[in-house]
């Protein structure tokens, strides 16, 4: 069995699916693999690297998509992309299946078998090929180190002959895999932190980081399939914005990370609240791809509100591409590992617990 890794061409990506840890496991198993040359150059992983873990380099894409039995990617190949994938071949990426038609009919052409790393299912037994809690963690990082660049203040509190300096004070909405690891990062920054969630889980994991809770109390019920939240109603959503319209006031930095699965992102930030945040507040919006949880966000930008920065955060784990890409490709190899039997062949089971849900496409059909 080969295993052909390409080139990332989505603008700004600058992750790659496998590492040249990963391949080297693979290739101890029996397995090639088989990289475009330069997959690695944008997470500063050099292709000779790719060569002393045993993989063989190929000089276009054509020779990757057309000539294996397995693409592993991060971002949905394009139509043309999927066109060129060998008939039969599984690929292995991200998906986005409810935004994919083109994408899915080119790969249905070729009877392409596509798992969605989006669709791991979120169950104690996959937890090392989830790609969405892997890639959260490290957003989550970064979108404290951004609010750190932007804001005019130190984080830690100093004592200094120049003068005593408070710590700044940062809240994280949204306290799942990135809002937690936001909270870790900022309070080691030294700020003084405090959070918000609409799960009680999250709550309790808030104080155990030594950060504050702030607004209402989570209610039993928020938590919906797979430890995600449901949409709040129309009287949680008041309640809610009332408890935090006050305290958004005296914050120096807002992470927000709220999301609800397959719906747009909970508006939690009117724009009147940002009216009265301080100048220098910074709120790093890391819903910004799927609508924002400020009413005034713009994906892919950094906007200045009366001298509040909101900044819409887009693809942060590509911006740490080498550490995202070590997590991402541990994540990949555990599942390549998953349907791969001792001997180095493919042994994909559709109905297997971790597959099915994944499997976004076979033979030729497409799957809900
Ligand atoms: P996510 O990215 O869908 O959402 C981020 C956070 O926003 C969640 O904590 C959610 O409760 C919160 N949120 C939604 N609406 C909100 C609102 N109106 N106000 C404030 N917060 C709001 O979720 P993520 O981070 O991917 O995972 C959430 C949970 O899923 C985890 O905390 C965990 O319980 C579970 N999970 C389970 C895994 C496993 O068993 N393998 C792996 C990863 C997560």
């Amino acid at each position: 069995m080969r295993i052909g890794v390409p080139r990332e061409t989505t603008a700004g990506e600058r992750r790659v699916a496998l590492v040249p840890e990963s391949v080297s496991r693979l290739r101890k198993g029996g397995i090639e693999v088989r990289v475009q040359r330069g997959a690695g150059t944008a997470a500063f992983i050099p292709d000779d690297a790719y060569v002393a873990a045993g993989a063989e380099l190929a000089d276009d894409a054509n020779a990757v998509l057309g000539d294996c039995d397995v693409i592993c990617k991060v971002q949905r190949p394009t139509p043309a992309e999927s066109a060129l994938v060998r008939e039969g071949a599984l690929l292995i990426s991200l998906l986005q299946p409810s935004t994919s038609a083109d994408t899915l009919q080119a790969l249905n052409t070729r009877r392409v078998t596509a798992l969605a790393l989006e669709r791991v299912p979120r169950i104690t037994r996959a937890q090392s090929m989830d790609i969405l809690s892997s890639q959260a963690t490290v957003a989550g990082y970064k979108a404290v180190l951004l609010a750190g660049m932007h804001t005019p203040k130190l984080l830690p509190m100093l004592t200094t002959a120049a003068g005593n300096i408070p710590p700044a004070k940062a809240f994280v909405v949204g306290a799942g895999v990135a809002g937690l690891m936001a909270i870790a990062t900022a309070r080691r920054l030294g700020a003084v932190v405090s959070g918000y969630d609409v799960r009680a889980a999250a709550r309790e994991q808030v104080l155990s980081l030594g950060a504050t809770f702030i607004g209402p109390e989570p209610q039993k019920d928020a938590e919906a399939a797979g430890g995600y939240a449901r949409e709040q109603t129309e009287e949680e959503k008041a309640k809610t914005l009332a408890a935090l319209a006050e305290h958004v006031k005296t914050q120096d930095i807002i992470i927000t990370t709220a999301q609800i699965p397959g719906r747009p992102a909970p508006r939690i930030i009117t724009a009147e609240m940002v009216h009265t945040m301080r100048p220098g507040t910074v709120l790093v919006d890391m819903a910004a791809e799927s609508g924002g949880n400020c009413e005034l966000t713009k994906a892919g930008e950094v906007t200045d509100v009366n001298g509040v920065t909101i900044v819409g955060a887009v693809n942060l784990p590509s911006s740490i591409p080498f550490h995202a890409s070590v997590m991402f490709s541990k994540n990949v190899l555990t599942l390549l590992q998953h349907i791969t039997t001792k001997e180095g062949a493919l042994a994909l089971k559709l109905e297997d617990e971790i597959v099915a849900p994944m499997c976004v496409a076979h033979d030729g059909a497409s799957r809900a």
